[in-house]
Order: structure tokens, then C-alpha cells, then sequence
């Protein structure tokens, strides 16, 4: 099991739909979330993309040097740059994070947002577009055409004599990973992409599109892994794990349900229409299937399930998806640093995940170490480098 957190460059609160408890995202605190989910064990960050963001590319780029194994999940929105621009950018960021890069393929689901952007271009032709690109992309990124490059004329798309000088570190390239839950979308991933990420639906709906992008991939001979986006609110028990849910949307009015539910309908995502049929912008319904409650997605478009209960029960959850063939997590809560240690501190330990406490921890059967006779160990937490002590 890889189990992701995120960073939550669009904004960080306690509660949802207020200003009220929100806290500055800025440069030091997405580093302080990323460092948390690199020295707690996860195994990398989703960063999102869109408009109300910080660019995503920035924002990864200032944190390889304060991280060490964390991989980082960045999208390219194919049509807002070209290919050649893409693939430098990410062979550049491969090489210099160490081979930590991964894609996330967004082919958008709000035309308004893109055309703000400068795409205008309706849902079907931005897939036929994301075709072409990926096409042009994982050649120039496997060193196709040789020295003379790689070319390629397409409906969209041309390209003569592109290849990359610096080669990314990963062979052939960084894993592509995407989302989206439409036919065209399902095409794609089957033919093109490595991971399929699915935001968290109910586990039979799950099941489902997995069954469908398998017989697809099988037909261009190809196996596709999977992926799911959820959050999670995990507490000690059932019962505070609940509560913890009702408070996180306690200062949510109806009006900006409506507002956000408005907002959500005029896009043309096929994924996010599925999100908003789960609680049908209800908030007396949100427990969709057992505990997968869908109240974040009453105002956050995109992932909007969280599973709720004590640790062994969100493991049992997870587990369960995990049967269906999923393999990555990627997790959040809120607020994103605090919960990233929740969930690592009370889950890993269940999944197998993280550093199981022991030589670097400073507490334990010993009480706290200044009180005991009990010296450190003399390896410096986080480097594994052995130190002779003083
Ligand atoms: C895990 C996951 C992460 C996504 N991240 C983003 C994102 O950061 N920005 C964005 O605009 N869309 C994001 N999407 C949306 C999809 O990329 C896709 O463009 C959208 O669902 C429309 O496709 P569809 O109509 O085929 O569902 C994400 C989807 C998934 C499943």
C-alpha cells in the first residue's frame, strides 16, 4: 500500500466554508507539511492544480531540497503548454529531486477556467488533445526518433525533431498518473496512462470503473494500477471521529452549499457530477456507504469523501479498496499538517507504513529520557548516519 498526503496550496482551515480558523498557506507552511509527510514515512504529496492554487510546479520545486524521499504528484493540464515545454520541465524536476517526480494528467473539467486560461476548447476535444499530447510527451520522454528526434503531426498536436538533451531520471519517464470519469477519460487511461486515480466513491462504484479501464486496457494489451483520493478523520474512537466530522463543517451556512453546488454544476466533469450526486447537496445524508461521509464535498469541488472512524476501522476501509485492487492512498485532512501526523501516528502502525516509534523515539517504558538512566541511541533520527555520542 503507498499511502500519499496532500499539499493544500489552495488554502488550509479547521472548519469548512468559513474564513474562521483558516491559517496563512504560504511558502513556510507547505514546507512544514511536506517536511511532516516526509519525515513521517508517507510515501508522496499530491499537489493540485487550477486557478485558485499556487502553481503546482513552483510550489514542488521549492521543497526538493527540504525533503528527502517524498515523491511529489504534479499535474500537467495538457493544451495550457506545449508538449516540448512539458517535458523539459519534468525532466528537469526529475533530475534534480533524485527521480521523485510523478504525473498527474489533468485534462480539466471547467471550461470557464480554462478559457480564463486561454484553452477554448469543448470537453471532447480536450481528451483528444490530452491523446495527443501524452502521445508526443512519453515519446520525447523515451528517447524515440533518436538523434534526429522524434516527430509527429496530429490533429492538435505537431511536433518535428523533439527529444530531450537531459533525460529524466526514471526509465522511461516518471509515471503517469490521472483522473477523470468519463468514457473519453476511461479511453485514455486505459491506453495511455500507468495509474488511475479515482476520487472516493462508494467501494461497488469503485469496482466498477476499475472493471471497465482493465477490459479496455486489455484491449490495447496493456495493465493499468489504481489509485483512490480520499480524506480521512480518524480519531481514537468511532464517536470523536463523528463529532470531529459534524464540527468540521459547524460554521457552513446553506448559502454557500448552494453557491458552491452552482458552481460545481456548470462544469462539464463527469467525475465531479458523480461527487455531487453523493449527497445531492444534502447535509442530513452524508454517510454514502459505511463510514464514507461526503460532507466535504459539499463546498470542496473535486475530492469530497472522507472516511471517518477510529484507526482500526479506517484501515478495515482502506483494506477494503485495497481487495479491489487499489494500491494508492492519497490522503488529507483538516488541518493538513496536524492530521498528517493523526493519521500517521494512529494508522501506520496498522498498515505496516512509517517508522514504528522505537530507537528515535524519546519517550517510552523508560518515561521521558532527561528522567531516566536510559541514553539515547546514537543514530541521528532522519539520516540513519550512526554518530559516535559524546
Ligand atoms: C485524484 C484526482 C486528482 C485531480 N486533480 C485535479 C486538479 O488538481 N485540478 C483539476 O482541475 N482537476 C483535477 N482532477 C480532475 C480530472 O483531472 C479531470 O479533469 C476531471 O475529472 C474531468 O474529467 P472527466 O469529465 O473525465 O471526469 C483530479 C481528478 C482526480 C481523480
Amino acid at each position: 500500500m503507498n499511502v500519499f498526503w496532500f499539499l493544500p496550496t489552495h488554502g488550509d482551515s479547521r472548519y469548512l466554508g468559513t474564513s474562521r480558523g483558516a491559517r496563512t498557506v504560504d511558502g513556510d507552511y507547505l514546507r512544514q507539511v511536506a517536511v511532516a509527510a516526509d519525515t513521517l514515512g508517507y510515501d508522496g504529496v499530491l499537489l493540485p492544480t487550477g486557478r485558485s492554487c499556487e502553481d503546482a510546479w513552483i510550489v514542488a520545486s521549492s521543497l526538493i531540497q527540504a525533503t528527502r524521499q517524498l515523491k511529489f504528484l504534479v499535474a500537467i493540464r495538457p493544451g495550457l503548454s506545449t508538449p516540448g515545454l512539458a517535458v523539459r520541465m519534468a525532466s528537469t524536476f526529475d533530475r534534480l529531486s533524485g527521480g521523485r517526480l510523478l504525473i498527474n494528467v489533468v485534462t480539466g473539467g471547467d471550461q470557464g477556467e480554462l478559457e480564463a486560461d486561454g484553452l477554448f476548447a469543448d470537453h471532447a476535444t480536450r481528451y483528444e488533445i490530452s491523446d495527443e499530447f501524452f502521445r508526443i510527451w512519453r515519446a520525447a520522454m523515451a528517447g524515440e526518433g533518436g538523434d534526429k528526434g522524434f516527430d509527429f503531426e496530429g490533429r492538435h498536436l505537431s511536433v518535428k525533431g523533439a527529444r530531450t538533451l537531459y533525460p529524466p531520471l526514471q526509465k522511461p519517464y516518471p509515471p503517469l498518473y490521472f483522473g477523470g470519469s468519463s468514457e473519453a477519460a476511461h479511453e485514455l487511461a486505459a491506453e495511455q496512462m500507468d495509474v488511475y486515480l479515482t476520487w472516493g466513491e462508494p467501494p461497488a462504484a469503485v469496482a466498477e470503473k476499475l472493471a471497465d479501464i482493465r477490459a479496455r486496457a486489455a484491449k490495447h494489451g496493456r495493465t493499468v494500477r489504481f489509485g483512490i483520493r480520499l480524506h480521512v478523520i480518524v480519531r481514537e474512537t468511532n464517536e470523536e471521529a463523528w463529532r470531529a466530522a459534524d464540527e468540521l463543517i459547524s460554521h457552513l451556512d446553506d448559502e454557500v452549499i448552494a453557491k458552491a453546488q452552482a458552481a460545481f454544476a456548470k462544469m462539464d466533469s463527469v467525475g465531479q457530477r458523480r461527487m455531487a450526486a453523493l449527497h445531492g447537496g444534502r447535509r442530513d445524508k452524508l454517510e454514502v456507504s459505511p463510514n464514507l461521509w461526503a460532507g466535504v464535498g459539499l463546498v470542496r469541488g473535486g475530492a469530497g469523501t472522507a472516511l471517518v472512524g477510529d484507526p482500526e476501522t479506517v484501515a478495515a476501509r482502506m483494506q477494503e479498496y485495497a481487495d479491489l485492487g487499489i494500491e494508492t492512498f492519497i490522503l488529507s485532512g483538516y488541518p493538513h499538517l496536524e492530521e498528517s501526523y493523526r493519521f500517521a501516528e494512529l494508522v501506520f502502525p496498522l498498515l505496516g507504513k512509517g517508522k514504528q516509534g522505537g530507537e528515535h523515539s524519546l519517550t517510552g517504558p523508560f518515561g521521558e529520557v532527561m528522567a531516566s538512566d536510559i541514553v539515547p541511541k546514537t543514530s541521528v533520527p532522519n539520516t540513519g548516519v550512526p554518530k559516535k555520542a559524546a
